[in-house]
């Protein structure tokens, strides 16, 4: 085990590859950091606040076709997706048309994003469900039995890049 004390994110760092369907209705808040291969199905708007971490394999897809098939290929939509601020969404989650995640939420891995989410919750699955808000726990400690106060100063090195300082 090794925790690290510190993340590093100063701006916005992508892991690639990331890809884009359009690329100009997306805008992201400083202090993001989004793991490798995100996917922004861009149609419409995609509002990303501050200091939000994304996964590996993370898709935001703003759009989808008619379900009847006599109307499926006439037209699509797509309805604008917004996370707030110091979210965590986990790796391989999707995020469907028209959902917004409210501050602080944690998104578990794996999920499908079907709805809106509260702020400060903890949530996952498929669909996507609150399964607890965030506590006074969580101050203490950062996964399951492990406390922040347990750990020693620096047990480990933060993986350092060639442009770190
Ligand atoms: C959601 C998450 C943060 C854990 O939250 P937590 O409140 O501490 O949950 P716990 O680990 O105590 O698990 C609680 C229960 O939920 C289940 N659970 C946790 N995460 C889950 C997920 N993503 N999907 C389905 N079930 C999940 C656990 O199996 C456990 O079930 P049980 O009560 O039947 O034993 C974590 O599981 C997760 O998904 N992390 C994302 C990791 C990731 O994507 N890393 C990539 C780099 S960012």
């Amino acid at each position: 085990m090794i925790y690290y004390k510190s993340c590093m994110i100063v701006n916005v760092w992508i892991v690639p590859p990331m890809k884009l369907a359009v690329g100009k209705y997306i805008s992201i808040g400083d202090g993001c950091y989004f793991n490798a291969g995100t996917t922004f199905i861009d149609d419409w708007k995609i509002e990303i606040g501050s200091d939000c971490l994304f996964g590996p394999n993370v898709t935001l897809c703003t759009t989808g076709h008619p379900v009847s098939p006599a109307h499926r290929l006439e037209g699509m939509y797509s309805f604008p997706i917004k996370i707030g601020n110091k979210c965590w969404i986990g790796a391989n989650v999707i995020i469907l048309p028209g959902v917004t995640i409210g501050d602080n939420s944690v998104i578990g891995a794996g999920s499908v994003v079907t709805k809106d989410i509260p702020a400060n919750v903890v949530a996952f699955g498929n669909p996507c469900h609150v399964y607890r808000e965030i506590n006074e726990q969580d101050e203490e400690y950062y996964f399951k039995g492990h406390r922040f106060a347990d750990q020693p100063e620096r047990t480990g090195d933060a993986p350092k890049l060639d442009f770190m300082e």
